[in-house]
């Protein structure tokens, strides 16, 4: 990663994080419990990887972060609430994520639940009072994000992943999880910022292909650093979609092909950006700071 890159990266996430500080409800609201975990979660670390290209997607349409920081903090909360599920004894069963106990493990699986249905509906009271010009409505980009978190979308890839478990999957049906869990909700990221960037239709496409691809990439990557890295390298649990019986890209088509497979799909990713020109600079490293990852 160059200098200047890890720079705006610093910056982007500093600039959510603040944001999410100062919109989130404080532990000295009652019920402080839930409160107290909602934080807990979101201000664990992160990559923040939704609401940077969120931010970035707002920039690459001539936009400013500014505009896009009330659905890139949204988009982090639905990210979070469905890490916090996720990670319950009844789906992945999960004691660790972003370096520390899950949320489960320290207040308890009732307030696990809770925490993440009250992530999940925050995210729509924080994206209900973006002020898009132009274009697109608040109606549009609140549709847009509950299409992506419902259940033909990552709920739907969700119940695929937990119905797949101990089958043999092929390359279709995993695809279709993949799309479904994970590429959907950063091809909305990357669109809620271009909406509030007051993005042209063809803006919109391109910004959809380019996350359907990098989504697809991403967990191809997720899956092989499953297998690759350690438990403290990741901050969540190594092996866990073996022990699990998972059908993954690793499992099925070993990890030099699913190497292969997550560089050609960040290709495809890099090649959508073409209509941005110089203005797409900051995806561009992005995917390439996704494909590089370790954790
Ligand atoms: C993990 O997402 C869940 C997947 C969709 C694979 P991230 O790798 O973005 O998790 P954080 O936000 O950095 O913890
Ligand atoms: C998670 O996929 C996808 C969602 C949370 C929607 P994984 O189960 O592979 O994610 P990790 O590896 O636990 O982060
Ligand atoms: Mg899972
Ligand atoms: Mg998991
Ligand atoms: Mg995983």
């Amino acid at each position: 990663m160059n200098g200047d890159f890890e720079d705006y990266l610093k910056a982007k996430v500093s600039l959510v994080d603040a944001a999410l500080d100062d919109w989130l409800p404080s532990p000295g609201e009652a019920p402080g419990s839930i409160h107290e975990a909602m934080r807990y979660t979101v201000f664990a670390g992160g990559k923040r990887l939704r609401p940077v290209l969120c931010i970035a997607a707002a920039e690459a349409c001539g936009g400013n972060a500014a505009s896009a920081l009330r659905a890139a903090c949204a988009v982090e909360l639905m990210h979070t609430y469905s890490l916090v599920h996720d990670d319950l004894p009844c789906m992945d069963d999960d004691d660790l994520r972003r370096g520390r106990p899950t949320c489960h493990k320290v207040y308890g699986e009732g307030m696990a639940v809770l925490c993440g249905d009250a992530l999940l509906t925050e995210s729509f009271a924080l994206l209900a009072k973006s002020s898009p010009m132009g274009r697109h409505t608040v109606g549009d980009m609140v549709s847009e994000l509950a299409l992506a978190g419902g259940s033909r979308k990552l709920i739907g890839g969700q119940v695929l992943d937990l119905e797949g478990e101990g089958q043999q999957l092929d390359k279709q049906q995993l695809l279709a999880i993949h799309e479904a869990k994970t590429a959907a909700l950063l091809v909305t990221s990357l669109r809620l910022g271009g909406m509030a960037a007051n993005a042209s239709p063809a803006q919109l496409k391109a910004l959809s292909d380019f996350g359907e691809s990098l989504g697809l990439a991403f967990q191809v990557i997720d899956d092989i650093l499953d297998v690759t890295q350690t438990t403290k390298s990741l901050g969540k649990t190594a092996g866990k979609d073996v022990a699990a019986n998972k059908s993954t890209y690793p499992s099925v088509w070993g990890l030099d092909e699913s190497r292969k497979e997550a560089e050609r799909l960040t290709q495809v990713a890099l090649d959508a950006l073409e209509i941005f020109a110089d203005r797409g600079a900051r995806l561009r490293e992005i995917a390439e700071w996704m494909l590089a990852r370790e954790y």
